[in-house]
């Protein structure tokens, strides 16, 4: 039968665990010198040993020849254990025996001498999961233990565990282990299995599993599934980090500004059902990676991903200033944080990227630049969206809901459409129509727009298109979104780039470019005006 890695290759002895030699040491010298405590506190994340080291204190206080705090692997009381069927060893995982009456049980247990050794010895994983009601048998235990009784209790979250048990315990904390103690020990147990593992594909399996020698082993597992010969290929292929080109995209958009490709990115990602929260957290996670990159020489090693996502990342870190990496990095934790109060997530995304690529930054914050203004109005717009919504009320301009909207503005002098300054927030605007309201964006292709005092005007690139757009229904939201982008109530006028007569009467060429849309061809209708 195949056995997984991690428990094969448990360490049967004190000197076989890695990295927690602090630990190791101490119960080694404890038990050669017939010292040990009566009950022991494990702490530390997942897979560091601390079950491992348990099960060897359990069988070397028992051993029939232990050799220097060691046991000797050989004789009956070792050899049982090592099956993991020695009788005075009673595991008891918390987490599915949490209620009282479990303890009980127990309680009434520790009365009885051991069958065949010196000590009982309880291993209670996952301690913090016990009932309050639990915890008080237990303590009670603990408080008037038989001589014959050893108690070791382990546990992830030690802040769970009530003070009163943990100070009757010695508290033993095994640290994360050491990438390179990880590597070593890959590489040693790679040897033994007759596989071939790369230098860097075990270094890529050390540093994906943060510390924990169990997720190394499992992905090493996992590794052989695919091949026998494991290169970097093998574990990014394993470990389902392989193939994430997009997210790079993304990073390579927003620092050139680009909020449209970011959104195609978005909407690709989320039209093949990404989770648009894992989405935002991996970007958060390659942000920092930028982030760690600028912050000084020697950071590479706390990047855990592939050498040719790590090129990339230089070269971003090298084009960009730290101001805008912390803007992006808040941004981005401020669109987590929305996911959750938001009906549509992907908006939420979508408006972040129109935010990301609209702002300068400093100190990680929105400012100045062409378009300050037009980020801080919509910061304060998003703001105030997010209060409405959270009132449950729809949303209006930036008016206090009981005043009646001001008549739209009138203009002070006549709109030359020939001779403006064109609107440099037009894009991102554009971008969140497209968004909100697509059906109105195609008429919007290549048009322009400008601000004179409170007059807004679009300037549509076709007569064809300005019409269209005006039937539309859509065209009221147009206004709604430029009014909430600035928070502000504008009039708005309405011109092609040729300022035609709009009104003029419909000709029979409009019925033939209706229907030549409807065919999807792209017809350019050249005005005579011009
Ligand atoms: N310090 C370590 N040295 C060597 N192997 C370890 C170490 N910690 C964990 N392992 C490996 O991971 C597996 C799980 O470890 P375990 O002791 O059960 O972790 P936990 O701390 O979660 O109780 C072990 O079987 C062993 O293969
Ligand atoms: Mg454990
Ligand atoms: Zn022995």
């Amino acid at each position: 039968m195949y056995q997984a890695l991690y428990r094969k290759w448990r360490p049967m002895s004190f000197d076989d665990v890695v990295s927690q030699p602090h630990i190791t040491a101490t119960l080694k010298n404890q038990i050669a010198a017939g010292k040990t405590a009566h009950a022991y506190l494990f702490t530390g994340s997942r897979g560091t040993g601390k079950t491992t080291c348990a099960r060897i204190f359990a069988k070397t206080v028992n051993c029939l020849s232990p050799r220097d705090g060691e046991p000797c692997l050989e004789c009956e009381i070792c050899k049982l254990a090592d099956k993991g069927v020695l009788p005075d060893m009673i595991e008891i995982d918390a987490a599915s025996n949490s209620r009282v009456d479990d303890i009980r049980e127990l309680r009434e247990g520790v009365n009885y001498t051991p069958e065949m050794c010196k000590y009982k010895v309880y291993i209670i994983d996952e301690v913090h999961m016990l009932s309050p009601g639990a915890f008080n048998a237990l303590l009670k235990t603990m408080e008037e233990p038989p001589a014959h009784v050893k108690f070791i209790l382990a546990t992830t979250e030690v802040h769970k565990v009530p003070e009163t048990i943990v100070s009757r315990c010695q508290h033993f904390d095994f640290h994360r282990i050491r990438t390179e103690d990880i590597v070593s020990r890959l590489e040693y147990i790679a040897q033994q299995e007759n596989l071939s593992l790369h230098p860097d594909a075990a270094n890529l399996i050390a540093r994906l599993s943060d510390g924990g020698m169990r997720d190394a082993l499992s992905l090493l597992d996992q590794c052989v599934a695919y091949s026998e010969d494991i290169s970097l290929d093998t574990v990014s292929a394993a470990a389902g980090i392989a193939g994430r080109d997009h997210l790079f995209d993304i990073l390579d958009s927003a620092f050139a500004r680009d909020a449209g490709a970011m959104i195609r990115r978005i909407d690709e990602l989320y039209a093949k059902s990404k989770d648009l929260s894992v989405l935002c957290s991996e970007l958060i996670t390659q942000f920092r990676n930028v982030m760690i990159l600028m912050s000084g020489k020697g950071t590479e090693d706390l990047i855990v991903c592939l050498p040719e996502e790590l090129e990339r990342l230089k070269k971003m870190a090298q084009n960009t200033d730290m101001d805008t990496v912390l803007f992006f990095i808040s941004a981005l934790q401020s669109c987590q944080e929305r996911f959750s109060r938001s009906p549509n997530k992907c908006i939420e995304l979508e408006m972040c990227a129109v935010r990301m690529c609209s702002g300068k930054a400093q100190g990680g914050q929105a400012v100045s630049g062409a378009s300050s203004a037009a980020v801080s109005a919509l910061n304060e717009r998003l703001t105030k969206l997010e209060a409405a919504v959270a009132r449950g009320v729809p949303a209006k301009a930036g008016k206090p809901a009981n005043v009646p909207p001001a008549p739209p503005p009138k203009p002070l002098k006549k709109f030359d459409p020939n001779n403006y300054t064109p609107l440099n927030e037009w894009n991102d605007i554009l971008q969140i129509i497209n968004t909100k309201v697509p059906a109105i964006g195609s008429f919007l292709r290549n048009s322009a727009a400008c601000i004179e005092g409170d007059m807004f005007y679009l300037i549509i690139a076709s007569d064809f298109a300005l019409r269209k757009f005006k039937r539309s229904d859509d065209s009221a939201k147009l206004k709604q979104i430029v009014n909430d982008y600035y928070g502000k109530n504008f009039g708005f006028m309405l011109y092609s780039s040729h300022d035609a007569d709009i009104e003029d009467q419909d000709n029979p060429i409009n019925e033939l470019l209706k229907r030549a849309q409807q065919a999807n061809i792209e017809v350019e209708v050249k005005n005579k005006k011009n």
